[in-house]
């Protein structure tokens, strides 16, 4: 079982939250920044032998260089087993050379995690065209576990007869789970996307007039994707539209987007920490780790 869990200064409502449900002792990695920009971090001077680490990848370069360093210093202070609980684990959606020459990040970002801890677990990763973790992480474990249902469950209590709709194809993956506990409809559209913030969206044969809309996704980043899906349903008569994401990246004015395009709620899972958070993660990731000791 975990004996320790290390996190950083800006995840500590999730990690007090983990460490006590799983029990464990909990400590923080310190960091100090040098003008030049480089990083002295600091752990406990003694680890004990598993110890997970928490730390989730929005705005991830920066963290990604901290985990390499932390890894192998975990490792230095006694660590035996090392598992990384990656909350929002990033570059999942770079999964093939879509032009050539360009890196397929995914494969190249899972080979380093690999690398530097012996499991990973996250949620709802952005798998597409690669189907598991342990495909991502090269032949080590991976754990993935989904907010999908939690997602669905809050749609169903907060939303009279929800028709639950993914704004792309591979949202379908998380809108059947959304769905499922409580029966409710559900669909997926087809997307285009020519540019970072070029989206078009396309909905699916369905009747939306007069119903209530929660539109689910595993990320929203500009809120592009969601705005689309948004306006093209309240303009074919949708009652409300409601938005549910696991991930709540929303950068710059992602937020004032979704508003403007009519959208009413935005909830999202506490895997980011955002003002949108409304369903925990915690026992996703608890029962993640308990399966680990199996
Ligand atoms: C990709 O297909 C993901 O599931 C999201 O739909 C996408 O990343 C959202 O991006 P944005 O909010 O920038 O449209």
């Amino acid at each position: 079982m975990t004996e320790l869990l290390l996190h950083f200064d800006d995840e500590t409502v999730l990690a007090e939250a983990l460490a006590h449900a799983l029990g464990c002792a909990l400590q923080p990695i310190r960091r100090h920044r040098f003008p030049d920009g480089e990083n002295k971090l600091t752990l406990p001077a003694k680890l004990p032998q598993r110890v997970a680490l928490l730390r989730g990848l929005q705005q991830p370069n920066a963290k990604l260089a901290e985990l390499m360093i932390v890894a192998p210093a975990a490792r230095d202070l006694g660590a035996r087993h090392l598992t990384l609980v990656c909350p929002y684990l990033a570059y999942m959606r770079q999964d093939m050379a879509f032009t050539p020459g360009e890196a397929v990040s995914q494969r190249h970002i899972g080979a380093a995690l690999a690398g530097w801890f012996d499991h990973v677990i996250t949620i709802d990763p952005h798998l597409h065209r690669v189907a598991t973790m342990d495909e991502v992480l090269g032949g080590k474990r991976g754990t993935a576990v989904s907010a999908a249902a939690l997602l669905g469950d809050w749609a169903a209590r907060h939303v009279e007869r929800p028709i639950l709709l993914g704004p792309d194809a591979e949202a379908a993956q998380w809108v059947r789970l959304a769905a499922a506990a409580h029966g409710l409809e559900h669909g997926a559209c087809s997307k285009q996307r020519s540019g970072d913030r070029e989206v078009a969206v396309a909905l699916p044969p369905m009747d939306f007039a007069g119903r209530a809309v929660v539109l689910i996704d595993d990320v929203a980043s500009t809120g592009r994707t969601l705005a689309a899906a948004a306006v093209a349903l309240l303009a074919q008569g949708a009652l409300s539209v409601d938005v549910a994401v696991t991930h709540a990246l929303f950068v710059d004015d992602a937020l004032a987007r979704l508003a403007g395009a009519g959208i009413r709620h935005v909830w999202s899972s506490d895997s980011v920490p955002h003002s949108s958070n409304v369903v925990s993660v915690v026992p996703l990731l608890v029962a993640a780790l308990a399966d680990q000791r199996a």
